[in-house]
């Protein structure tokens, strides 16, 4: 149906109509035994999950929302580095399919002209040293035009369509982000984290510039300086002392 490339991400692809959230379903496979590269993908979700326990917006047949199990033998302290694999792997993937040329905002945010394009998540089946499954929920906004985006959104979300100024083949956009979600991560679990860190760092739009870090305790503010190998952002304040941040939202003040 998707005309897939892939060898093993995308084999088994969960299509509906109208779902709560993939994420639900893609956690529910996956305790019920589900391989590794299963999809869930849907039209409609009318309870999309954020991070950070938000909402996220995902009306009928505009958006891609899908969710891909992977079982990677790697502790659970590694998880986020796959967070930022998928960012690469959808830059990758939203360059090649419509030549756009979007940002990542540390974690998790792809960005075109500032405004949010697509929102990574992802969620662990694990005990304490193993994990089970890692369940990845992507979306993104591909053809919403303007009007289809609620107030509050519309200053801070786009769609791949409002930026090309064309509609956006969305099967061939998900074909494309499975093909490169599966080379990177081949890539990962034979050579470890150093490539995938090397591209996510030269897609940043955070690495280098002053930036304000609110967490959940405070907030940071400094020069983002990298990320570990953990994926863990490092902020220098202006005392010289280095923060690591695991959770936050990122804010880059406008010159
Ligand atoms: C974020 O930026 O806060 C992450 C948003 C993740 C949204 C996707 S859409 C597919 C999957 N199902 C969900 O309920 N959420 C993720």
């Amino acid at each position: 149906q998707l005309g897939l490339e892939t060898d093993t991400l995308g084999r088994n692809v969960y299509f509906e109509e109208t779902v709560t959230s993939t994420q639900k379903i893609a956690h529910r496979l996956a305790y019920e035994g589900a391989v590794e590269g299963t999809v869930v993908v849907a039209e409609e979700q009318t309870s999309g999950r954020g991070r950070l326990d938000r909402s996220w917006y995902s009306p009928k047949h505009t958006g891609i929302w899908m969710s891909i199990i992977l079982r990677p033998s790697i502790p659970p302290s590694r998880a986020p580095q796959l967070t930022l694999l998928t960012a690469v792997a959808v830059v990758q993937a939203i360059q090649e399919v419509t030549g756009l040329e979007p940002d990542i905002k540390w974690p998790n945010d792809i960005l075109l002209q500032q405004k949010k394009v697509v929102g990574i998540l992802t969620e662990l089946q694990a005990e304490t040293e193993r994990i089970n499954s890692v369940i990845i929920g992507i979306g993104i906004n591909v053809n919403q035009e303007r009007i289809h985006f609620p107030e509050e959104l519309s200053s801070i979300a786009t769609s791949l369509r409002l930026e090309k100024g064309e509609p956006v083949d969305r099967a061939k956009l998900i074909q494309c982000i499975l093909l490169k979600i599966e080379k990177l991560y081949k890539e990962y679990m034979q050579h470890g984290f150093k490539i995938v860190k090397l591209l996510w760092e030269s897609y940043s739009t955070s690495i280098g510039k002053h930036i304000v870090a609110r967490t959940l305790t405070g907030s940071i503010e400094g020069k983002a300086i990298g990320i570990t190998d953990e994926g863990v952002l490092l902020i220098e304040d202006l005392t010289g002392k280095i923060h690591q941040i695991y959770s936050a939202d990122i804010e880059i003040p406008q010159e």
